[in-house]
Order: C-alpha cells, then structure tokens, then sequence
C-alpha cells in the first residue's frame, strides 16, 4: 500500500523559532492517522504545510503521491481541511453554507444543493439545516464544518484539533461523525491534544514534541509504553503525598503537590486500585478520590520525554501573560 502523506525532515521556522525541527510522518492510505502533542509541539504548521498553506524550509513533503511544493494546485484539488478555526458564515443556514463552499468549489447549483443534502444527512443535521449557525450547538458547528470540508471528496481529509473547545457531549458527536468517515477510503490526519481521542480514532498514532516525531505506532503499543491504566489518587492532605508515594512504591508515579495527586501504574486495573485502597487506609492516609483511568498525554509525555507536557504547557502561558501585559 503506498502511503497517502509523506513527510521526510521537515524543517520550519519562524524567524528565530523552530516549530519543525526534523518532522517525520507515513500515512497509509485509507487510514486514521492521529498526530498528537502538546500546545506549540508544531501540530498546525505541519497541517498547514501538508495543505499547501504554508511553505517547509526543507524536507519532503508529498500528499497523494504529490510534492507540495511542485503540484501545489492538484494537492488542493485532492484535500479537504477542517482548521482550529472554521470559516462557516453564522447567519446563513447550514444548508446554505453547505451550498455556498459547494458553489465556491465549481459545483452547479443543482449538485451542490444535492451534495449539501447528503451531508447534512450524513452528519445528522438535516433537520436543522435552516436554521442559522449561529443557534448551532458546539457540535453541531463543527460537523457542519466537517461537512463542508468534504464538498468535494477528498482523497485526504486533515482535522486540526476537531473538538478542541467542545463539551463532552460535542466532542461524542464529533467522535462519532469522524468514525463515520471511515470505511469510505478517505485518508484522515488528525491532531489532538487529548490521547483518549488518538486513541478512539486513529489507527495509528505519531507522538509530536518540539517540531519532531518522539514516538509512533499503534494506539496500543503507546499505551503499553506507558504501561496502559494508571490509579489516580487525590488526597485530602496534601502534607502526605511523599509519604503515600512511598508506600504505594514502583516506578513511574507521578506526584502533583499543588493538586495533591498521584498517579502510579495500574496495569491489572482493579487489583493495583484495592491494593491502593488498602496500603492508604493502613496508614492513615485520607484520600479524596480514587479511580482508575486511562493514560493522560502528560504520562505518554513523562515517560517518553522525560519531563512533562504540564510544563512546556505552563511556560508558553507564562510568555503569552508576559506578552498580554506588555500590550496593555
Ligand atoms: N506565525 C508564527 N510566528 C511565530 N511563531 C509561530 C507562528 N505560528 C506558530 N509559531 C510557534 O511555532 C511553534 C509551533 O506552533 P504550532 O504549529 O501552532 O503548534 P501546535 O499547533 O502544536 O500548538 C509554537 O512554539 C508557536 O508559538
Ligand atoms: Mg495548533
């Protein structure tokens, strides 16, 4: 099967900043790639750059057996895109959006009324297609804008942080939407922030962090080099969590005074959550909130980076506080 996206050491760079330093990709065809990293990690300039939008400094990027650079044009024709920040009109319908990207991409207007139809159907919004966006929902919004990045069935479909801002319940219906998509042969590169949504979409998954790829595989084998489920204890008396460490032993916690919580591996699930129960009450130690869940990008961070994602996290807020007061 030859790969639908390429991308071979690519570099970009914004004046000083490196945002890709060296990125690797392999998308097979007809899969759900998800591209997952942090805040700043470089995941819209490499969809930019895949999309024809932005220029690498180097390396070789190909979409659909296409150079980027060199077949710009017949890229374009062949891509859809569904940007972090979407270009829906919020007065019209959702019909008439549909209708209007339909026309915006050569479309008449009897097949781009139709392909409208379809989609709106496709994506569960065929009742409400008249009414203004700007009463949809959260997750109404962005299916509709999944909709209109599919006018014209592109063989390669990019998802920039799709559910980013959505409530639980937008974030299900984008999920559910997206699934939908598959099957269909369409090529879906995704980027997220969230590992539990790589992990329900995508069949593979490229770990991204300063501009390169640190990890790549199956949903799977990430976990299990993460060591899959953790236990999440919070305590009541945050004085304790050195000491509950101790106790609870092995490699790999995680310790987070300020929000008195430990994480600590859990592979055989219920059993690691009643030995924690146990080792606690034996001590004397209170806890707030015990349950078992799946890995966050911050372990998938620790254990792959060695530090965790928290921080990169808290120092890009930090630079953008400076700048806010810099500017008031
Ligand atoms: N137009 C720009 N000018 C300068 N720096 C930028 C610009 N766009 C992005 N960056 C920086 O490049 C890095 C990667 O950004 P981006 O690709 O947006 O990451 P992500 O989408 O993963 O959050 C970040 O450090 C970001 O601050
Ligand atoms: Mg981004």
């Amino acid at each position: 099967m030859t790969d639908a996206i390429v991308m071979d050491g690519v570099h970009k760079r914004y004046g000083e900043k490196r945002a890709l330093d060296g990125l690797d990709l392999a998308v097979g065809g007809g899969t759900v790639h998800g591209v997952l990293g942090p805040n700043g990690a470089g995941k819209t300039t490499a969809v930019r750059i895949m999309s024809t939008l932005l220029r690498q400094d180097a390396g070789r990027v190909t979409v659909a057996g296409l150079d980027v650079r060199e077949r710009a044009g017949e890229v374009r024709r062949r891509i859809g895109l569904l940007g972090q920040h979407a270009a829906v009109d919020e007065q019209l319908g959702g019909r008439q959006n549909l209708e209007m990207f339909g026309r915006l991409y050569h479309l008449g207007a009897r097949r781009a009324g139709s392909r409208a139809d379809e989609l709106l159907e496709r994506f569960g919004l065929a009742d409400t297609g008249r009414k203004a966006v700007k009463r949809y929902s959260g997750g109404m919004r962005r299916r509709l804008d999944l909709a209109a990045s599919l006018i014209t069935d592109p063989d390669v479909l990019f998802l920039d942080e799709p559910t980013t801002g959505l409530d639980p319940r937008g974030r299900t219906e984008v999920w559910d939407a997206v699934r939908s998509l598959v099957g269909g042969g369409t090529t879906v590169l995704l980027t997220t922030q969230y590992l539990e949504e790589a992990d329900r979409l995508a069949d593979r998954i490229s770990v991204i962090d300063g501009g390169r790829t640190v990890a790549e595989g199956a949903p799977d084998e990430l976990k299990a080099l993460v060591g899959g489920d953790r236990v999440d204890i919070v305590l009541r008396d945050a004085s304790r969590l050195a000491e509950a460490g101790a106790l609870l032993g092995g490699t790999d916690l995680v310790l987070d005074a300020d929000r008195r919580r430990i994480g600590a591996p859990a592979p055989d699930r219920m059993a690691a959550l009643t030995r924690a129960v146990r080792v606690l009450a034996e001590a004397g130690i209170e806890a707030e909130d015990i349950a078992v869940r799946r890995p966050t990008l911050d372990e998938v961070f620790l254990s792959l980076t060695g530090r965790p994602a928290a921080e990169r996290r808290t120092a890009e807020q930090a630079t953008r506080a400076t700048k806010t007061e810099a500017a008031a």
